[in-house]
């Protein structure tokens, strides 16, 4: 099986100590400046990255990285954070718990626009970035990882932010069918 096609989510956690091999940093804007884990994926989503933003700004989208790569232990400092300032039931609908976070593959990126204040919610979906963006990752090999009315199969809320790269056939395929990872991966 190819890598970028790999499922991650609960059922399917990476080991703790899992750290990719082909980490770089990317080279489109992030909404920080420093040069942090956040700001580096796999080479190959990293590259596709940077072709997705650039096309997009010749639509006039202003899309920013949020956040790309996360280790074990700052999943675990994201999760736990959340955990302790809304609960479980909150926690567990929009933060995977260490290890079983597809941001530690390097191959998950999230994405947002000055629209929605660079921040991570419902509403970036509605903006002219997340429309633009919910239209052509797939031509760049991403997918909507987690999309509305999906929730219970994927686990997690509507993440209209949240794109995952796998590959560019196999983006086209899910979204002209509608099929999330977890539908693919039980063909
Ligand atoms: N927001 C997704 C589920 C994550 O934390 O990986
Ligand atoms: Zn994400």
């Amino acid at each position: 099986m190819d890598p970028y096609s790999c499922l991650v989510n609960r059922e399917h956690p990476l080991p703790d100590s899992y750290i990719p091999e082909d980490l770089v940093f990317c080279e489109f804007p992030f909404a920080v400046s420093e040069p942090g884990e956040k700001r580096m994926l796999c080479r190959t989503a990293a590259e596709a990255g940077k072709r997705l933003m650039e096309y997009g700004k010749s639509f006039g989208c202003h899309l920013y990285g949020i956040s790309g790569y996360r280790s074990f232990s700052r999943q675990k400092e994201i999760y736990e954070k959340r955990l302790a300032e809304a609960g479980a039931a909150h926690a567990d609908q929009y933060i995977a718990r260490p290890g079983e976070s597809e941001h530690q593959s390097g191959l998950a990126l999230d994405l947002s626009c000055p629209a929605v204040r660079l921040e991570l919610e419902e509403a970036f979906a509605a903006t002219r970035e997340g429309r633009w963006l919910a239209a052509y990752a797939p031509m760049f090999g991403f997918i909507i990882r987690y999309p509305k009315g999906k929730e219970r199969i994927t686990g997690y809320a509507w993440e209209p932010w949240h794109i995952r790269y796998v590959g560019k056939s196999l983006a086209l395929y899910l979204s002209l069918t509608g099929m999330t990872l977890e539908e693919y991966h039980k063909i």
